[in-house]
């Protein structure tokens, strides 16, 4: 049986993640889930802060404390924390008298804003934050779908978003209608530790509006171009050269757990000139296509995204030419275990961890002293609020 890239696979705590709408976190705690544990998000003094969602006193949940200031309080003993994890006070010793040393919330090793996104990374990532050159690109309006989630592991829904050769079956109502079931050839170009993939293909764009009046034909060229950054954050520019217009899709993918993960989609368009309506069409339509691939991704038996094989052993998958940006993204992710260390062996030595790290109300793979230490965060972004 070929490994599998699971929701809660531990390697993906070397990853940033998206954990919520910058727009969703203001001046309460927001409790959130990420590979299967729980964090809580707060904004101390305006500057962000993420750390496991258990007090390390008696492993209440932070989250359901609140806000002063540059402090977060226990909502259980009022314990108080800063955005470094530090303690600076503990009532029930009274003033003066100093907190114990190893009173600390643990912090993420990073957290930050962009794309209108609040990201976390539990441990150092092995790539950096996907790059959304549209969003500072004048002429190009924005919208977000409303975050859904699914029972889908994040790294099915991040195959199925590389993945084209679905839309005549999948999308036969939308965006598939009418499509060619070939899939030229095409290029996946290594970027980092993720990739490009660049696909040319011949499509109807009944969206064109001089298609109606006759000036540009319905079959248009088409230039598609996924980005792809691990572990699940993906992007894809579709080009009508015919048309002279663009629209990008953000598809970024929180697995929360096991089986449940978050999903935020976010447009950018340059043929919409603001036009209110038009903008919530294309939403629609967007959410509709996304509903279409729900539904068939949330059928599969699968607890995770096959690492490997060849379709020689029961429960492996064949690859044809037409999934190789698929394939490039099994390698990606693989790529990722093997750096950080083995899926299987990881994961036992993530459970063995877990019954330590429990013990001293740490998060499992947080090591006393490592990569969660405060000199160890990347600096806080607060540049980027939602678009
Ligand atoms: S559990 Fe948080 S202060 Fe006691
Ligand atoms: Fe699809």
């Amino acid at each position: 049986m070929p490994r599998r890239l699971r929701n809660t696979t531990s390697a993906l705590r070397h990853g940033w993640h998206p954990v919520a709408r910058s727009a969703e976190v203001r001046d309460e705690p927001v409790a959130v889930r990420l590979l299967g544990q729980p964090w809580v998000l707060a904004r101390l003094d305006g500057t962000l802060a993420a750390f496991a969602d258990r007090c390390p006193h008696r492993l209440a949940p932070l989250s359901a404390g609140r806000v002063d200031g540059q402090e977060i309080v226990c909502a259980y003993h009022g314990w108080r924390f800063v955005v470094s994890g530090e303690c600076t006070a503990v009532p029930a010793l009274g003033a003066g008298v100093p907190t114990p040393r190893r009173a600390r919330a643990v912090a993420a090793w990073g957290v930050t804003e962009r794309h209108g996104l609040v990201w976390i990374a539990p441990a150092e990532p092995v790539a950096d934050l996907i790059e959304l050159p549209e969003a500072d690109q004048a002429g190009f309006d924005s919208v977000w779908l409303t975050p859904v989630r699914s029972s889908a592991p994040a790294a099915l829904l991040a195959d199925n978003f590389l993945d084209t050769a679905h839309f005549p079956f999948v999308h036969a109502a939308t965006i598939g209608a009418g499509e060619d079931t070939v899939v030229p050839p095409y290029r996946v170009t290594p970027d980092g530790a993720g990739f490009t993939v660049r696909m040319e293909q011949e499509v109807a764009n009944p969206e064109d509006p001089l298609v109606g009046s006759g000036e540009h034909p319905l079959i248009q060229r088409r230039w598609s171009t996924y980005g792809y950054q691990p572990p699940f954050m993906l992007r894809l520019r579709l080009e009508y050269p015919d048309a002279a217009t663009t629209n990008t899709i953000l598809f970024c993918l929180q697995p929360e757990d096991e089986r449940s993960t978050r999903i935020y989609t976010r447009l950018l368009r340059d043929d919409l000139g603001g036009d209110e309506t038009r903008i919530a069409q294309a939403a629609r339509f967007e959410q509709a296509v996304l509903d279409e691939d729900l539904a068939l991704q949330e059928r599969f038996d699968l607890d995770g995204l096959p690492l490997g094989g060849d379709g020689s052993q029961p429960g492996e998958e064949v690859s044809i030419r037409a999934d190789a940006a698929g394939v490039a993204l099994r390698r990606a992710l693989a790529a990722l275990v093997d750096t950080v260390g083995g899926a299987d062996g990881a994961d036992r030595a993530d459970r063995a961890d877990t019954r330590a790290s429990d013990a001293a109300g740490r998060p499992p793979g947080e090591h006393p002293g490592g990569r969660s230490e405060p000199e160890f965060r990347r600096p806080l972004s607060r540049d980027q609020r939602p678009g």
